[in-house]
């Protein structure tokens, strides 16, 4: 049995939802309190088993290979401070490699994904979107594999979204449900609101065999007139079954402003050193706004 080992994140978009900020500094290297929104990704998949991870990078992203890596100038200060508790925050404890490539001209998900053809091989894969950081029991990207291991098939993770926002995502059009896995008719990349077959919506977590390159090979462009993953998913899904995995857990959205804050917010509730302040402030800011109304 070919067993998932290694997980591509893509992070060479320009990230213009969040400009002025991402200018100069890779979206992905955001905080969410106290980690980049990437460190949550990566140790999504450490803690999912993947072994390798390959981020497919682009013009400006230098910060995200500096935090990845050692910064000796940094512990060695902080081990003559004696501040041994920031040193382990810092020091890179698992045994994951992580490995680079860039993505020259930003030609959509499914391109970037296709740079990635050569370090995957004819091996079966996962994608990570740093988009959604998934909050779960059981990682959201394990919850997947573990059902490629039972299907050998490939697993598109899914969760329920509000009719009016199907227009944002890869919709599903499902056919039959066994458990939480869907067996799926159609993929469908950003449908115009009211067209969208369901309101299940793909979440960023992918298994994927390596036959789909057979498909992102074309260069097909699609929604958007970028190169879609979802397109290539659903040509994949006619030669073989692509299943749709409705995981469990807590999904954040923190590729808009919004669900960023909100995410930030949630998160810092989950820090015992901030939740109380925080929350005293919440409750002021409450009672202020509604005396202002
Ligand atoms: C991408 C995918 C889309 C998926 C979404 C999840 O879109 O193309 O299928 O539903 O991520 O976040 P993007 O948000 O990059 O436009």
């Amino acid at each position: 049995m070919r067993k998932v080992k290694k997980a591509i994140i893509p992070a060479a978009g320009l990230g213009t939802r969040f400009l002025p900020v991402t200018k100069a500094m890779p979206k992905e290297m955001l905080p969410i309190v106290d980690k980049p929104t990437i460190q949550y990704i990566v140790e999504e998949a450490i803690a999912s088993g993947i072994e390798d991870i390959i981020i497919v990078t682009g013009k400006g992203k230098r910060a995200i290979e500096d935090h990845f890596d050692h910064n000796f100038e940094l512990e060695d200060n902080l081990v003559k401070k004696g501040k041994f508790d920031l040193l382990e925050k810092v020091k890179d404890s698992s045994n994951v490699d992580i490995h680079y490539i860039r993505q020259k001209d930003p030609k959509g998900l499914g391109h970037a994904v296709w740079c990635a053809r050569k370090f995957i091989g004819n091996e079966p894969f996962a994608v990570l979107l740093g988009d959604d950081i998934v909050q779960a029991e059981t990682p959201g990207l394990k919850q997947l594999i573990n059902q490629y291991k039972e299907t050998q098939c490939s697993v598109v993770g899914v969760q329920q979204v509000e009719e009016n926002e199907t227009d944002r995502y890869g919709i599903v059009d499902p056919i039959e449900k066994k458990g939480r896995r869907y067996q799926v008719k159609q993929f469908v990349e950003k449908p115009k609101l009211g067209t969208a077959p369901s309101n299940l919506a793909i979440m960023g977590r992918y298994v994927l065999t390596p036959e789909i390159f057979t498909f992102l090979d074309k260069h097909e462009i699609g929604a958007g007139g970028e190169i879609q993953l979802t397109d290539a998913i659903q040509q994949l899904n006619e030669i073989q079954n692509v299943f749709a995995y409705d995981f469990e857990g807590t999904r954040y959205d923190v590729g808009e402003k919004l669900g960023f804050i909100t995410t930030t917010i949630e998160m810092a509730l989950q820090h015992d050193d901030l939740r109380g302040e925080l929350l005293a402030y919440l409750e002021n800011v409450v009672v202020r706004e509604k005396i202002v109304k």
